[in-house]
């Protein structure tokens, strides 16, 4: 087999490019979308001030880093001071005072491994889950928008991995596989490393943004209006990318070795994070370092079985966009089966 070949000839690149961009196009939610979140947003500000007027929402996850699709639900945290051991009693507080106003599907998950409120706007049809002082996944949904507000190209790759993964069955953590977040930072990085660069490595520069929380330092360069040209001396085209991207997790990355890790915009050994064996439920066989919480692997969850199933879908995927004499077709087939 000529796995070798590192390029695709001039017209089955700019087939792919059509093909890819039709499909993101046709991801991206409407702007009436995004203004109905935000209308149900302030309907739940409005419910829960009156309740706990200190108590903050904030919108993370897809719907605020710029990576969610069309007919998305929206993830939002509830900041404010209270024992952990409160949690559940605010949780069932809010899930009373959210059925009180005739939201619906309301139910109070206080026994999860994050907690949570899950409910169903009527008016809007948007539903959403609203979980309590996970600060650090609102600091990270702030820098994966932040880097998709420096090259159009990280959020196009993005959307069609994510479509790819959701198709394939291969974005089910319950399941050992990835989540859409581990898909994402598997991106950023490969862009990262694509040379020249197509994105910088925002925590290795200079500081603008600094917060502390739960004792763990996330500080970055978040002036991204300035890094608007950063990628403009790579030029390759979403199609080559997304061709390059199963390319490298399917024949080019070190699964024996590597850990992929946003905030040195490298690889990292698995000895140097000490994640060479396994411990507990944490086997490694896959590593994406957390940009944040250093000691999270995103890929803890994929298992002896998951982890030969996701090879496998990225060979596929990889051989289908080599081989075809017709990658439009086949885009099609690698997406949709
Ligand atoms: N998150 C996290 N650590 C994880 C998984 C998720 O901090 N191990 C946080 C991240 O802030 C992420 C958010 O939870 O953005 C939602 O995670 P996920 O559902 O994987 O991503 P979404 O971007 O919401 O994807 P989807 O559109 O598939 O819902
Ligand atoms: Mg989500």
């Amino acid at each position: 087999r000529n796995l070798k070949r590192q390029t695709m000839c001039r017209g089955d690149i700019n087939k792919l490019n059509v093909k890819f961009l039709a499909i993101y196009d046709s991801l991206i939610p409407a702007d009436e979308e995004k203004a109905k979140q935000k209308q149900l947003l302030t309907l739940l500000e409005k419910l829960v001030s009156k309740e706990w007027p200190e108590a903050r929402l904030y919108l993370y996850g897809s719907c605020a880093n710029s990576f969610d699709f069309s007919k998305s639900d929206i993830d939002v945290c509830l900041v404010m001071e209270a024992a952990n051991s409160d949690k559940s009693e605010v949780l069932l507080k809010l899930a009373d005072i959210l059925q009180a106003d005739n939201l619906q599907n309301v139910q109070a998950l206080t026994r999860a491994r994050v907690p949570i409120v899950k409910l169903m706007d009527p008016v809007t049809g948007i539903s959403g889950d609203i979980c309590m002082n996970n600060v650090l996944a609102v600091v990270n949904t702030k820098l994966l928008r932040d880097y998709a507000h420096i090259d159009v190209r990280l959020r196009q790759l993005a959307f069609i991995v994510k479509h790819w993964a959701k198709s394939r069955g291969v974005n089910e953590t319950y399941q050992g596989t990835l989540s859409s977040y581990a898909y994402v930072l598997m991106c950023i990085n490969f862009l990262q490393q694509r040379r020249p660069a197509v994105l910088p490595c925002l925590q290795g520069m200079d500081i603008t943004y600094s917060v502390t929380i739960d004792n763990v330092e996330c500080a970055f360069f978040d002036q991204v209006e300035k890094l608007r040209d950063f990628g403009s001396r790579n030029r390759e085209s979403i199609g080559q990318l997304v061709w390059a991207f199963f390319h490298y997790w399917a024949y080019c990355h070190d699964y024996a070795n590597d850990v992929i890790s946003v905030r040195t915009g490298c690889t990292l050994s698995k000895r140097a994070k000490d994640w060479t064996r396994r411990i507990g439920n944490d086997r490694h066989l896959i590593c994406i370092e957390d940009p944040f919480e250093l000691s999270h692997d995103l890929g803890r969850v994929v298992d002896k079985y998951s982890i030969r199933v996701l090879r496998e879908e990225f060979e596929r995927a990889a051989e289908i966009l080599h081989y075809d004499p017709n990658p439009c077709v086949q885009s099609k087939q690698l997406l949709r089966y």
